[in-house]
Parts: structure tokens; C-alpha cells; sequence
């Protein structure tokens, strides 16, 4: 939230203060910025990467401080590696890295000769990196009551150097919007439950409607009358009642079947009265990031005006024991009109996505529906923490979010269903279950689950229960709340649906 980056386009030269970032290939190759500063310092920046062993391997750095014939207070070369050929993620990612290795302390303002050897970067390109430098900038300090940014300027400016300046400053305008969208979605999943309830969680989304996203809250009786006994079921332990919040942006053409977004809005999971260990509980506050990432996603769609129309729903509830929780052996009437059995009362992501399915299924007929959800533990014990699990009932839709996921980094890897899976949630006494058993295909029998609700839909279901919350520090997130799946179906969405 702090540590905010301004980034700013302009025609290359030297600055007269501040930090300069140069670019430098395999070999130590410099464009020609950087051929511009070796000059102007008498060689420094060939000579101290021969002293330093710096080689131009990609993300690695080296700092030189007060260099000689410069005005700059200090020269960053950062490795490009094998120039031709990088991605848009291998740019976010170069982003990352430069703005993980700027100086701390009041050292003030950057400047980004955005070059390879071969010329100066793309509009795109340029644009890729400042989004990088701004996820990496991201941290979450509201609650430290000293500041990571105490000792450095809250709002420092980086120029980036590029030829064609208008050019850039319009990628950059949907860039920006973009990395907005997973910021968002990183402030949601880090805020603690007892700041962000359903209530709360509602309002942040109603903020969408500033962006001309029409936005609608249901609250308790709304969503009674509407028949969501599955979700409710769910939120009957806790004091703080549910809300569904529906977003719908409309930029494509009128009457287009839309794309759904659905996602699992547990604000916190204790697992009810099937209660989870203490012991790392305190993650489950993050049991809201599949909801996280729809509401990025569609800030990200609506403020680049995406011509597409995309509908987003989310059901916000919490989980909790209580005198009047629902019970293991529960039987509830599903908003499909199917009887469910709760087994295990901490298996509720399925319960509460199940309704919201059926709703948006029913409501806007979407040409594609796609939920995402932290659903469960055993697709972190599948697949670890750098691919969601996804499930699709159509392999093309699998494809082509596979290619967005390889684009943008957020990436799926597809899972197994089956009608041997489905049989392992039928029930003695209801339709189904809401558990597959034991723990075998734990997260194939969740979305067996979740496919009973989806008649014959172009369906997908996204697991992000080891991608969304708790990942591993990369280049560009270091908190818990990494924003997954915000540039996931943003990308989707534009490389499919804007014609
Ligand atoms: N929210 C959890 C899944 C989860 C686990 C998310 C770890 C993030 C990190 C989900 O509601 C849950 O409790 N799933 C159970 C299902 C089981 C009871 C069938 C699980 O995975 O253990
Ligand atoms: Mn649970
Ligand atoms: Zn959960």
C-alpha cells in the first residue's frame, strides 16, 4: 500500500540526480543509453562489471555509487541475459528485480534507460517493467506502526526512457489499471478478518461502480429469497451475515453472452464446527482469494474498457462454530433444488460456490463460466504453489486459459474429472456429499462437486489455494496475498472475448 511508485515516460537523457538503471545483455552488451554512460565515465560501467564479475545474467545486479562524469548519484546495471527473445513475464519480472534492487534511505528519484542492445523497448515492453517495479514496490505496512517507507519518500517517481513516449504512457494506461486490479486483490486477501468481513468485503467491491461497473449487494433476506440455503448454511455460525455481491461491465457488444467470474468469498475459515487445528489457522483469512481475484480482475477489465462483457458474482460468508452452526450430517436444499449431506462442515468453499453456479448460470446464460476458489488443501499437496489446479469441461476453454496463465505467469495446470471421481460423492441419504470420503483426490472430488451444478456449461474451476494466499516470495510479490489470478483472466478476457 505504501512504498507507491509514479512512473513516468521520457525521451532518453542523462538525469541530473538520482539513481540511473542501465541495461546490460549477455557479455555485458549495452544499448545505446547505456554506450552513452560507459563514455561519459570513462569506461566505469565496462571496467567495474569486469572487477565485480557482473556478466549481464538475467535479474543480477550491480551497483556503483557517485560514478565519476555523471551527475546521477548512482548507476544500477541490471542483467538482461539473452536479450532477443524475452516475454512479457520475463519484462514483468525484470521490473521486479530493478525495483527490488534500488537503494533504500531518501536516495529519490530512478531513472530507466528501457534498452536492449539492439534498440530501444516496445511501448508494451516498457510498459511490462513498470508494472513489474510497481508489484514488487507493494507492501502491506497499515498495521506497522513504523513504515517500511519512513526512511524514503512515500510517492518515488521513475522515468522510464523510450522512444515514443506517447506510445508508452497509452500502454502504460492499461497497464496500470491492470496492476491496480491485482493490488487490490493482494490488499483484500492481507487485510485480517476482523477488519474485513462480509460487510466490508461487499463495500470494497461496491467501489467498482467508479469505474462504471454496475455493482448489486445482496444482503441476508435478498439472498433467502433467492433460495441460497448452500451458502447460507455456511454462514449460520457466524455473527456477521452473508453478502453476494454481482458485478457486471458491459463493454462489449449488447446481448453477447457474457463471461462469468465466480469466487469463493470465505473471510475467514475455521472449518465450523468440523474445527481446523490452530496451528497456521490464522491463514484462513485468506480464504477469500478466489472473491480477491474476481474483484481485481474486473477493476482490471473495467479500467482499461475492456470491449467485452464479463459478469463477476462473489458470496462472502464466514465459518465458524457456534450454537448455531451447521452440523456434519446436515442436510441442505441447494439453490438447484439438489440435496447435499455435509460430511465435513470445513468442506464450505464447494457449498458456497455451488449456489452462486446455479444463480449465474440461471440469471445471465454466460457463453463461459470460470470460479475460483481456495478450495482445497490437496491441490497444494498436487501441484505445490507456482500452478492453480484447473478443471474444465471443455478442452479449447482449457487452452486458452492455459496460454493466458503462460503469458502472464499466473499459470494453471489441468486436473483430472471423471465419473469415477463424481461416484465418490454420492451419499446414503442425500444427492451427494460434500466430501469425497477420505483424502484421496481431494481436490478432484471438490470439483466433481462443483460440477453438479453446472448442467452443461463451458465450465472451468480454478484451485488457487497454493497460489493466491501464502506463496513463495518471486520478483515481484513478497506478501502474503499475491494477487493471483487478477492478470490470469484479465489476459483471458482480452486475448478471447475483445474480437
Ligand atoms: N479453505 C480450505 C482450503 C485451503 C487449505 C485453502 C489450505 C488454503 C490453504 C477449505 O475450505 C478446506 O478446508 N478444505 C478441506 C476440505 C476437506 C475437509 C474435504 C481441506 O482441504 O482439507
Ligand atoms: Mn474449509
Ligand atoms: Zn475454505
Amino acid at each position: 500500500m505504501t512504498q507507491e511508485l509514479r512512473i513516468e515516460f521520457r525521451a532518453r537523457a542523462l538525469p541530473s540526480s538520482g539513481t540511473l538503471v542501465v541495461l546490460a545483455a549477455d557479455g555485458v552488451a549495452l544499448g545505446a543509453g547505456g554506450q552513452e554512460v560507459d563514455t561519459a565515465t570513462d569506461g566505469l560501467l565496462t571496467a567495474a562489471a569486469e572487477g565485480q564479475g557482473f556478466k549481464g545474467k538475467r535479474g543480477s545486479t550491480l551497483k556503483l555509487v557517485m560514478p565519476r562524469g555523471l551527475e546521477a548519484g548512482a548507476v544500477l546495471m541490471v542483467g538482461l541475459g539473452e536479450a532477443d527473445g524475452l516475454g512479457e513475464n520475463d519484462w514483468v519480472k525484470l521490473g521486479g528485480s530493478i525495483a527490488g534492487a534500488l537503494p533504500s534511505g531518501p536516495a529519490s528519484d530512478v531513472t530507466l534507460f528501457a534498452e536492449t542492445p539492439a534498440g530501444a523497448l516496445s511501448a508494451a515492453q516498457a510498459a511490462q517493467m513498470a508494472m513489474g517495479m510497481r508489484l514488487r514496490a507493494y507492501t502491506f505496512d497499515l498495521y506497522k506502526s513504523k513504515k517500511a517507507d519512513d526512511d524514503t519518500p512515500s510517492a518515488r517517481t521513475v522515468v522510464i526512457a523510450v522512444d515514443d513516449v506517447a506510445a508508452a504512457e497509452a500502454a502504460w494506461a492499461e497497464m496500470s489499471g491492470i496492476t491496480d486490479g491485482v493490488i487490490i486483490a493482494r490488499d483484500l486477501v492481507n487485510e485480517p478478518a476482523n477488519v474485513l468481513g462480509p460487510e466490508e468485503f461487499a463495500a470494497r467491491a461496491a467501489a467498482l461502480s467508479e469505474l462504471g461497473v454496475a455493482v448489486s449487494v445482496l444482503d441476508q433476506p435478498a439472498i433467502e429469497a433467492l433460495e441460497m440455503r448452500a451458502l447460507l448454511g455456511v454462514a449460520q455460525g457466524s455473527v456477521r451475515p452473508p453478502r453476494v455481491v454481482v458485478m457486471e461491465w458491459n463493454g462489449g457488444a449488447e446481448g453477447t453472452a457474457p463471461v462469468a467470474l465466480v469466487g469463493k468469498g470465505v473471510v475467514f475459515d475455521t472449518g465450523g464446527i468440523s474445527i481446523k487445528p490452530a496451528g497456521g489457522m490464522e491463514d484462513m483469512k485468506g480464504d477469500m482469494g478466489g472473491a480477491a481475484a474476481v474483484v481485481g480482475a474486473m477493476h482490471a477489465i473495467a479500467a482499461r474498457k475492456a470491449k467485452a462483457n464479463v459478469v463477476g458474482i462473489i458470496g462472502l460468508v464466514e465459518n465458524m462454530p457456534d450454537g448455531n452452526a451447521q452440523r456434519p450430517g446436515d442436510i441442505v436444499k441447494s439453490k438447484s433444488g439438489q440435496f447435499i449431506e455435509i460430511i465435513n462442515t470445513d468442506a464450505e468453499g464447494r457449498l458456497v460456490l455451488g449456489d452462486l453456479l446455479t444463480h449465474i448460470i440461471e440469471t445471465k446464460s454466460p457463453s463461459v463460466v470460470i470460479d475460483l476458489a481456495t478450495l482445497t488443501g490437496a491441490i497444494i499437496v498436487a501441484l505445490g504453489h507456482f500452478y492453480a489446479g484447473m478443471y474444465a469441461t471443455k478442452d479449447e476453454t482449457a487452452a486458452k486459459l492455459a496460454a493466458a496463465g503462460e503469458a502472464t505467469g499466473d499459470w494453471v495446470w489441468r486436473m483430472p474429472l471423471g465419473p469415477d471421481y463424481d461416484k465418490m460423492i454420492d451419499s446414503k441419504f442425500a444427492d451427494f456429499k460434500n466430501t469425497g470420503g477420505g483424502r484421496a483426490g481431494g481436490s478432484i472430488t471438490a470439483a466433481q462437486f462443483l460440477k453438479r451444478f453446472v448442467g452443461d456449461s463451458d465450465w472451468v474451476h480454478i484451485d488457487l489455494a497454493g497460489t493466491a494466499m501464502n506463496a513463495p516470495a518471486t520478483d515481484i510479490s513478497r506478501t502474503f496475498g499475491s494477487g493471483y489470478g487478477v492478470r490470469l483472466l484479465d489476459r483471458f478476457v482480452a486475448d478471447n472475448f475483445e474480437g
